[in-house]
């Protein structure tokens, strides 16, 4: 069915605004538009109202313990220094010398109580206070030095570590933005101190960074068909492998971002985690009906609306080993349309033993990162999207990607109420697509908003 091209001109592809009208129909139906998935105009409205108006993560405190300590980091396209400076302040300073704009960090990362600029060497202090010019004297002397310190992003705040910023000065506090998704937060990062182990890994996916922030959302319903091989030779967690009695529900509506939580009633399974590392939690730092829930928690995954996902797999990267609590903190980082970067950081409860620790990082490389098994079916099977996409004939079909799941009198899927967290919650959560919707519907509303 042909649908109208208001928005064209001629035979080109239609505008942007018409898209996002076909949008707001498809949802209206359980639909999303499959155009926007590599697109030139949507990619860039998605940096300008999107990456440029959210909180977006920038980093773990623990990445920077040390005065000095410093990151490179991007929100959207833009470069970022994530750095703590001389004071132990965090600091998100937008990396480009106010001289000639070039970048000043070179390095990933590294520690440093000043930057210097590889152009013509104007010299900041790790706060972004410009402190030296050479030839000041003969060639700027009328130069405000205190005008010219490094623009630092405009809102910068940590939830339990977790740093964000926006660089929207009208933005609304961190806390106000999460919501009543911080009530799932604490689960993970409130119960005990975490701390990212290594580096982040790094990898290009040829898809939008749309798909794999939706999956996270909750798709759990791609887990039997697109990850069976890790399944079926034993990878994976107690709960993926039916080892134990689970139930999965899926959770919305707290603030525009979702979670999938895996529940084992009646067991002490903390993600996975053996008693030498729970009894290393602060269960005081939660309500009862937290703690209840993190301690019945198996494989648990969600995001933080635009781009940060998480799982936390009671898992192992060998059937022949224990299964530790192994949690992957991704970023889904836009590239170019139709392309994209994941970052990868493993995390582990700071107070666990280190050897511990040190298991925990050898399933999170070998279940999800670039080289994991899980990880690798996802990749293979997110990069046939944009080709379809970017289709001519997407738009002469109004072709759309279906998450109507769920919907209907007989589904399996059921609202619980007697769930005690915040949240429209699922029962069966692998039978709807209520969170994958949350992510578009939060989509289409943040990018049309200023228009
Ligand atoms: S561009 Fe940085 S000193 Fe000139
Ligand atoms: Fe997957």
């Amino acid at each position: 069915m042909a649908q109208n091209r208001s928005g064209g001109t001629g035979g080109s592809r239609s505008s942007i605004d018409s898209k996002l009208e076909r949008m707001a129909d498809a949802l209206e139906e359980g639909e999303a538009l499959l155009e926007i998935l590599h697109d030139d105009e949507v990619f860039e409205r998605e940096l300008e109202e999107i990456f440029a108006k959210s909180w977006v993560y920038i980093g773990h405190e623990s990445e920077i313990p040390e005065e000095g300590d410093y990151r490179q980091r991007s929100i959207g396209k833009d470069p970022f220094i994530f750095v703590r400076d001389e004071n132990g302040e965090v600091q998100v300073l937008w990396d480009s010398c106010r001289h000639r704009g070039t970048k000043l960090c070179r390095a990933e990362k590294g520690n440093t109580t000043h930057f210097r600029c590889p152009y013509h060497g104007w010299t900041y202090r790790n706060t972004g206070e410009l402190v030296g010019v050479p030839q000041k004297g003969n060639g700027f002397p009328d130069l405000d030095m205190e005008e010219k310190g490094l623009h630092g992003a405009p809102n910068v705040e940590s939830y339990n570590g977790l740093v964000f910023a926006s660089l929207d000065p009208d933005a609304p506090d961190l806390e106000t933005y999460l919501g009543p998704s911080a009530w799932y937060l604490d689960l993970y990062f409130k119960l005990a101190d975490m701390e990212v182990i290594g580096d982040p890994h790094r990898w290009e996916i040829d898809t939008d960074w749309k798909t794999p922030s939706e999956n996270f959302y909750g798709d759990n319903y791609h887990v039997p068909m697109g990850h069976k091989s890790a399944i079926d030779v034993g990878i994976g967690s107690a709960t993926a492998k039916g080892e134990k009695e689970s139930e999965l529900y899926a959770i919305s509506d707290v603030g525009g971002h979702a979670f999938s939580i895996y529940q084992i009633p009646g067991e002490d399974f903390f993600w996975g985690h053996p008693p030498e590392v729970t009894e290393t939690f602060h269960p005081e730092r939660l309500t009862d009906e937290q703690y209840q829930i993190a301690r019945q928690s198996g494989v648990s995954l969600g995001t933080i609306f635009p781009n940060l996902s998480f799982i936390y797999l009671g898992g192992s990267d060998d059937p022949e080993k224990d299964t530790v609590g192994t949690f992957c903190l991704r970023q889904w980082q836009p590239i170019e349309p139709g392309k994209m970067e994941a970052w990868n950081w493993i995390m582990a409860p700071k107070d666990a033993p280190q050897e511990y620790k040190d298991r925990v990082y050898e399933v999170g490389v070998g279940t999800f990162s670039l080289s994991g098994n899980f990880e690798v079916d996802d990749i293979g099977i997110w990069d046939g999207i944009p080709e379809a996409a970017d289709s001519v004939f997407a738009e002469q079909v109004n072709a759309t990607t279906v998450f109507s799941m769920g919907r209907g009198e007989d589904t399996l899927a059921e609202v619980d109420d007697s769930w005690p967290g915040p949240g429209t919650v699922y029962r069966e959560g692998g039978m709807t697509d209520e969170n994958q919707l949350e992510f578009y519907r939060k989509w289409h509303q943040t990018i049309s908003e200023a228009h």
